[in-house]
């Protein structure tokens, strides 16, 4: 039996790197290939649609091929085995939280798996290239057919939610993220101003690394099914 009984996690792109997918700022991210302002913003979008399908179409291709790590299993695990309250925010747009048993777990922003219609709003799941000339299947428009991602300048999913569970958790573990993008980058001020224990796990200090009462740095296939055990097992001495 845990002594918290509320846990928040936020996941960021360093959870999925030992699964083969590419981070946004580590040395070779795909920031680093790619301007963000043509593929992760409505301008870039409304500029050149076909780029921007090119650019999901290659990423969601590359899903089919790739695992949930150790890091995914032991969040999954956490779920299943804590007797408290629970919630997996990512900021990862892919399914290996999904495919490792993660339920409890909220897209903030988005899925590559799934389109938008920006004629008539509908969202579905879709695993299949979108191209200009997709054909939206509830009100048949085509040419309107995006990506269901959040881009830059865009608000989050359900951050509702996720502000709710914020500010009542007691427990808040940010791992694989950089800490460069709000409101994700906000949460850990918020969960510590709801008197929250704030945990950091990830490959080197974020941008917000002062704002955590404690930090374990190294490979989320490592360190996160540490943390994980340890927590299960009660023997959480944070
Ligand atoms: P922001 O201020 O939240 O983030 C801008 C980020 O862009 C900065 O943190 C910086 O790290 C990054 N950036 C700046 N110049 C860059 C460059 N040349 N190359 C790569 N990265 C660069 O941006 P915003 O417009 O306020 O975004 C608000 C919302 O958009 C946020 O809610 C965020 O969740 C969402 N978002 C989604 C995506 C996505 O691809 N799903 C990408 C970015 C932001
Ligand atoms: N184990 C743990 N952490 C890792 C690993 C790993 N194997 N590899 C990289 N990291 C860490 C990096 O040190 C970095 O701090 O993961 C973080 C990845 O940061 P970013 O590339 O900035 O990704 P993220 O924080 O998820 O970006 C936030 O920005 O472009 C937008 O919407 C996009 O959701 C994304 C958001």
């Amino acid at each position: 039996m845990s002594k918290f009984s509320s846990i928040v996690i936020l996941t960021g792109a360093g959870i999925s790197a030992e699964s083969g997918i590419d981070t946004f700022r580590d040395s070779n991210g795909i920031w680093s290939k790619v301007d963000y302002r043509e593929v992760a913003t409505p301008e870039g979008f409304a500029r050149n649609p076909g780029k921007v399908h090119a650019f999901y179409n290659k990423r969601r291709r590359g899903l089919r091929a790739v695992r949930p790590n150790a890091a995914h299993e032991a969040l999954a695990r956490l779920e299943a085995g804590f007797d408290g309250s629970f919630l997996l925010v990512t900021q990862n747009i892919d399914n290996l939280h999904e495919a490792a048993g993660s339920r409890k777990l909220l897209h903030m922003h988005g899925e590559v798996n799934a389109a938008l219609c920006q004629c008539c709003g509908m969202r579905w799941p879709w695993t299949e290239d979108l191209t200009i000339n997709s054909q939206c299947q509830w009100c048949k428009t085509t040419g309107q057919m995006r990506v269901d991602v959040v881009w830059f300048g865009e608000m989050p999913y359900r951050m509702d939610e996720i502000d709710a569970a914020l500010t009542n958790c007691d427990l808040f573990v940010s791992i694989g993220t950089s800490g460069n993008v709000y409101p994700a980058a906000g949460f850990v001020e918020q969960a510590k101003a709801a008197g929250a224990h704030t945990v950091e796990l990830n490959l080197e200090p974020s941008e917000g690394y002062s704002f955590f009462d404690e930090a374990v740095y190294g490979r989320a296939t490592e360190v996160v099914p540490l943390f994980v055990e340890r927590l299960l097992a009660g023997q959480d001495d944070t």
